[in-house]
């Protein structure tokens, strides 16, 4: 059965667009080859989120959608993967049609359940927990791209209360060393400059003695890249020993993605997040002592059950102290699985509605702010895109910025940010730069003046 052409639509985050690289690798080492236009499918692979419900209504919908091309082209074979798989299970089987269910730990076995399906054109599910890793797999990745991403680890064991990951993708596990060195080679000499590492906590990474610290160093030190960051980091498990060595590492980005929720104790105590306000305040203070100039950005939710106006009010504060550069806003959604189902009372949906509203139109200010402090900045960008007559690169602290000339794609330049429309810094070159290289250390200054 070879020639077969299948369609890949990926939701979710950035594990999820990870995965697509390993399922296409999978599915290619099979023959199956990749189309880009969904009516040249034989087969329609849907790469799902359930974070949120209005994740796995939007896959139901374009489920929907799809489903009628089976009419048109009987035999059509449509499969739903990952996250909403692992949920809902049988379940799309009875109310959508599906013919495969293929939960996180499963891609290995596509194939074999594709030529299943055609045996014998029985649905075939597969959403067994295995602990599964895909070490030695090297996901098919866009050749072209100078930004690249390496899952180190999968599942989580954090069951923050609000949280249906630890459910759909398992326990928490790490990939080994070795294979990330591999993965970061292959990766580098596919022209990729910048490296991200992720993770749902990518601080817990560990094989054998070797903790995160220790992966970090270690790819730090490969040659042939600039910029190396991770994501994403949960706040109780981050130390200033982190702050140190992250200042210490040649290729560190002074950018940190630290997921806040609350700024209410109680509410935090409530999510079994592990820590208080007080003490994520103090690790960001920490951190910009240590890291001049580091940028923060974050994850914040609010109408969380039993939420009140002081607790909400409590969360605009803290945003107000902090003033992160940029914040993911969500507004509680019930998951199933999750011990917030049981937490009462709920707050009202049209309050949680304004909450979210509001904290928007609150971060969006601060967020402006910020991005008006780089109005004749000068920063270096790596350049990932261009597009006549507009080259567009990112900064080390991760702020995208449009060049009007033709620059090289993967090199770093120097620039200044001459104006700024809306969110969008326009900047000019002074010129073409190795200096990103050579990372200022902080740490010893800064241990001078003592924390
Ligand atoms: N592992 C990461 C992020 C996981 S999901 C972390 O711990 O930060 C990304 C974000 O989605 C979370 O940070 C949270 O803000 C949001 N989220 C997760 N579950 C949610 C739910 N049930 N309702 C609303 N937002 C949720
Ligand atoms: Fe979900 Fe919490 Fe795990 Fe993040 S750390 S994936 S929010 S349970
Ligand atoms: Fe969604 Fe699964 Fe990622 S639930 S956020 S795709 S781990």
């Amino acid at each position: 059965m070879c020639e077969l052409k299948f369609y890949i639509k990926v939701y979710g985050c950035q594990m999820n667009q990870y995965d697509a690289g390993v399922i296409r690798r999978i599915m290619e080492e099979s023959n199956f080859i990749e189309v880009s236009d969904v009516k040249e499918a034989d087969i329609i692979l849907v790469l799902t989120c359930s974070v949120r419900s209005h994740a796995e209504i939007r896959a139901l919908g374009q489920l929907n959608f799809w489903r009628r091309l089976k009419y048109e082209k009987p035999g059509l074979i449509i499969g739903v993967l990952g996250c909403m798989a692992q949920n809902l299970k049988d379940l799309l089987i009875e109310k959508f049609n599906v013919d495969l269910v293929v939960g996180s730990d499963q891609y290995r076995f596509l194939p074999k359940l594709i030529n299943e399906y055609y045996k014998t054109k029985l649905p075939q599910v597969a959403t067994e927990f295995t602990m599964e890793n895909y070490e030695h797999i090297i996901p098919k990745t866009n050749n072209a791209s100078v930004v690249g991403y390496i899952s180190i680890m999968r599942g989580c064991n954090n069951y923050c209360s609000y949280c249906i990951v630890p459910y759909v993708r398992g326990r928490e596990r790490s990939k080994s060393l070795s294979q990330i060195v591999t993965e970061a080679e292959s990766l580098i000499r596919h022209g990729v400059k910048e490296i991200t590492l992720i993770g749902q906590n990518v601080l817990a990474w560990h094989d054998n003695n070797a903790d995160f610290l220790t992966l970090l160093k270690e790819i730090d030190q490969l040659d042939g890249y600039y910029r190396l960051r991770f994501l994403t980091s949960h706040p109780k498990d981050l130390t200033v020993k982190h702050w140190e060595t992250f200042s210490q590492l040649k290729k560190f980005c002074p950018y940190i993605h630290l997921p806040l929720q609350s700024g209410s104790n109680r509410i935090l105590a409530l999510m079994n997040r592990g820590y208080t306000k007080e003490e994520y305040l103090e690790k960001v203070m920490q951190g910009r002592q240590i890291i001049p100039d580091l940028v923060f950005t974050t994850d914040v939710m609010v109408g969380f059950p039993t939420e009140t106006d002081d607790d909400y009010k409590e969360t605009l504060d803290l945003l107000g102290k902090i003033k992160f550069d940029f914040a993911y806003m969500f507004k509680y959604s019930e998951r199933p699985y999750t011990k917030a189902q049981k937490i009462t009372p709920k707050v009202d949906a049209k309050i949680a509605q304004e909450r979210l509203i509001r904290l928007i139109e609150y971060q969006n200010k601060i967020t402006k702010e910020r991005i008006n402090s780089y109005l004749n900045k000068e920063c270096e960008i790596l350049v990932e895109f261009y597009t006549y007559p507009y080259s567009k690169g990112r900064t080390k602290d991760n702020k995208m910025v449009i060049i009007k000339d033709k620059l090289e794609i993967g090199e770093i330049y120097r620039c200044r940010i001459t104006n700024i429309k809306g969110w969008t810094l326009i900047g000019e070159i002074i010129d073409k730069s190795n200096c990103n290289v050579q990372n200022k250390v902080y740490y010893i200054e800064n241990l001078k003046e003592g924390l």
